[in-house]
């Protein structure tokens, strides 16, 4: 992976010199076309983000799931306020083309004719990199239905894997945290890029739809893809060793829902849950690293399963030590999420959080921003969040207070946009 900071990263190709082949392109020179007109360069590497600093916005899949994660995020969820279908439509094929151009680098929208008028682009993100911009959008289950109204006759669309998470064990959920009709995952490599990208949605959106929080994320707690190497979460262990990787079949069969799963226009679509994780971690930093080790099941320095010297070596929760007491905990998080134990498997692509100090307790808000992508929540993240609530000796440290589960349509082809396949459906 291309490291943010370094030079390698920062010789790829910049947003100025994007906008200066859009230039030579509308001069007659063929660089690659985008939907509308728009120009841009279309992504060389994929979604591997190695050269050229963009992820291609059209394919199967959105982009922002499978594609290798990002340092970076900044999550959106919105309420819709307007009561019109239409003006929900016009507002998504808005937002889909402001996001074909902001994730190839470009201001969105043409630049303001008049300067008796507010610029089209905010401009913040003038002269800065792409930064692997990704723009992942979601559709909570209160825009299919809000307190038994179908505001925008959407209600028999709605997916019957969109369910309304069940309260957990110990959760302490805070309202203006959780749900969301809309959702836009923004991921990259540069913060301002992201806030440019979210702001300018949000402004198109004025009058359809209102922030309802929004959650900042930094050092990747998760790898997507082999290549990545296995980053640390604010409890410095290492987060997403066992994780589903790009490219597997396993990722396939886990992740993307098929017309069979009950809902044609979700099919090559995923379903995100989002919880933010408070990390007690004024507790945690007074908790011993035999205990911290215990609770977690593996060795902070390596990343290995207790009882092993090796990151990848596999959890075997049967060993034992010499006195015939299991190596790992049985309540131990790696014990009690294991995916080959439960036969469940999720693709964890969560961030690290800080919003500073909590003025109510004194302490660091802080923690984990947990966000998985599944095929069904029903029979993936809920039973084992279930399992995981009542028996992870995690719980002592962590708190969950912010909560959402939105459908994930599949990704588009140029011309097409966001929502169109629910709306038409
Ligand atoms: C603040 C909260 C959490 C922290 C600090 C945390 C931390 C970790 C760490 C350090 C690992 C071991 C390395 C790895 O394989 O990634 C791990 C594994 C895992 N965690 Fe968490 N986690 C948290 C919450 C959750 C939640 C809410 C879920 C799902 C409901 C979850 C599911 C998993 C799974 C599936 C694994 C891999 C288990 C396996 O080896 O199959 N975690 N987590």
């Amino acid at each position: 992976m291309t490291d943010p900071g370094s030079d390698e990263h920062r010789d790829g190709i910049s947003r100025r010199r994007l906008l200066a082949v859009a230039g030579a392109a509308a001069g007659g020179l063929v660089v690659g076309g985008l939907a509308g007109g728009a120009v841009g360069v279309a992504s060389a590497s994929g979604d591997d983000g190695s050269s050229t600093g963009t992820v291609a916005f059209h394919g199967e899949h959105q982009a922002g799931i499978a594609t290798a994660a990002q340092d970076r995020l900044l999550f959106a969820s919105y309420d819709v306020v307007t009561p019109r279908r239409a003006d929900l439509e016009k507002m998504l094929r808005e937002w889909t083309a402001a996001a074909e151009r902001l994730t190839a680098g470009q201001p969105v929208g043409d630049p303001a004719t008049s300067a008796a008028l507010p610029p089209t682009d905010t401009g913040e993100a003038e002269g800065l990199h792409p930064a692997r911009l990704t723009l992942t959008v979601g559709f909570g289950p209160t825009l299919f239905e809000l307190e038994g109204t179908d505001r925008f006759g959407l209600a028999a669309q709605r997916p019957d894997a969109l369910v309304d998470l069940p309260a957990f064990p110990g959760d302490a959920l805070e309202a203006d945290r959780s749900g969301g009709d809309l959702c836009i995952q923004a991921c990259g490599d540069d913060p301002q890029v992201l806030f440019h990208a979210v702001r300018n949605l949000t402004r198109i959106g004025r009058g359809v739809v209102r922030l309802r929080w929004s959650q900042e994320g930094f050092g990747r707690t998760s790898s997507t893809t082999a290549s990545q190497a296995t980053p640390r979460n604010l409890l410095g262990f290492k987060d997403g060793t066992d994780n589903l990787r790009a490219g597997t079949a396993e990722l396939d069969d886990s992740v993307w829902a098929t017309a069979d799963d009950g809902s044609a226009w979700m099919a090559g679509g995923s379903y995100m849950v989002t919880r933010r994780i408070r990390n007690l971690i004024e507790v945690w930093d007074r908790t011993s690293l035999a205990e911290q080790e215990r609770v977690i099941g593996r060795v902070r320095a390596t990343g290995a399963p207790l009882g092993s010297s090796s990151e990848r070596d596999p959890i075997d929760l049967a060993a034992k030590d010499a006195a015939g007491l299991p190596l790992i905990d049985p309540d131990a998080h790696v014990a009690v999420a294991n995916q080959d134990a439960l036969g469940i498997h999720i693709l964890r692509r969560g961030y690290n959080f800080t919003d500073g100090l909590d003025p109510r307790v004194g302490q660091l808000d802080a923690g984990l921003f947990f966000i998985a992508y599944q095929r069904d929540p029903r029979a993936q993240f809920i039973p084992m969040q279930q399992r995981l609530a009542a028996s992870d000796l995690l719980n002592e440290y962590i708190k969950h207070v912010g909560s959402a589960v939105f459908a994930v349509p599949p990704g588009l082809q140029p011309g097409q946009w966001w929502g169109q396949g629910l709306m038409e459906s």
